[in-house]
């Protein structure tokens, strides 16, 4: 068995939850607190035992590149300074196997994830979207990594959500629970409309994938929103070989659009240890503030 070295991310998404933010800038390097959401990715997939990342960029996506290469001039400005902290922080991070290609036309998710045909080869290999921030003791992506090792079948994370919410997400159909948490599918469906949504347990982020996926994205008409999706592509790869769903039940941060992005920083913030006491405070402070607000309301 073909053990699982490689992860792909995908990266090059328009970012138009973010505009003006992400006009000239990549969405996958706006911050939560100080780092950008990328690097949390690139950290699960490292911290996974992930030997090669490729990112698939676009435009505007450089400074990914930039990000993850070593900056000499920085690097030597924060040592003669003395600055050890910061230089840790600057370098930790580069050196490490990563790998860009572009996706020059943006035909969705699964046209992607097809651009890195040639760089996965004939391998299991990882699905990592930037979207979704996961914390659990073992990273999620190791999850998926155990349970190929167990059961040499793809394997997709998946998370109970509210119903209201099922047309946002790739929603699967789950057969038999086969062990505490993992799932058989019967089907896929990418964005159903609530009335016909078969379940409420979503795809997010992170999959494992065999690489008979390619030849079936190489053929995959576009589906919802009129994209070439990955889930439709994982449907029809579960007709032919067996596909899992592992339900997640660690902590997921949505950081794709402002609200769960907001939600996102101020969690970090609050264990940031330069700024959690202050941000404690602030936050004490403004609920304060609401709560006399909401009085004065009711009083008239
Ligand atoms: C993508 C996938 C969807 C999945 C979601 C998780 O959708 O197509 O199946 O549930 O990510 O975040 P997107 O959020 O890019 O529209």
């Amino acid at each position: 068995m073909k053990k699982v070295k490689k992860a792909v991310i995908p990266a090059a998404g328009l970012g138009t939850r973010f505009l003006p933010a992400t006009k000239a800038m990549a969405k996958e390097m706006l911050p939560i607190v100080d780092k950008p959401t990328i690097q949390f990715i690139v950290e699960e997939a490292r911290e996974a035992g992930i030997e090669d990342i490729l990112i698939v960029t676009g435009k505007a996506k450089r400074p990914i590149e930039d990000h993850f290469d070593s900056n000499f001039a920085l690097e030597m400005n924060l040592k003669e300074k003395g600055k050890d902290d910061l230089f840790k922080l600057v370098t930790e991070i580069t050196g490490l196997n990563l790998h860009f290609i572009r996706q020059s036309h943006p035909l969705g998710l699964g046209h992607a994830v097809l651009q890195a045909k040639s760089f996965v080869g004939n391998e299991p290999f990882i699905v990592m979207l930037g979207d979704d921030l996961m914390e659990d003791k073992v990273p999620l992506t190791k999850q998926l990594m155990d349970n190929y090792e167990k059961n040499h079948s793809a394997t997709i994370a998946v998370i109970d959500v509210p119903e209201k919410d099922v047309s946002k997400y790739g929603i699967i159909n789950p057969g038999e629970e086969i062990e505490e948490n993992l799932f058989n599918v019967i089907d896929f469906v990418e964005k159903p409309k609530i009335n016909e949504s078969p379940s409420n347990m979503a795809i997010i982020g992170r999959y494992l994938l065999t690489p008979e996926i390619f030849s079936i994205l190489e053929n995959q008409k576009p589906g919802a929103g009129n994209e070439i999706q990955l889930t439709d592509a994982i449907n029809t790869l579960n007709k032919t070989q067996r596909v899992f769903a592992k339900r997640f039940t660690g902590t997921r941060y949505d950081v794709g659009d402002k609200y769960g992005y907001m939600k996102t920083s101020i969690e970090y913030g609050l264990r940031h240890p330069q700024i959690k006491d202050d941000l404690k405070q602030l936050i004490l402070d403004l609920g304060d503030e609401i709560r006399k607000q909401k009085k004065k309301v009711k009083e008239y």
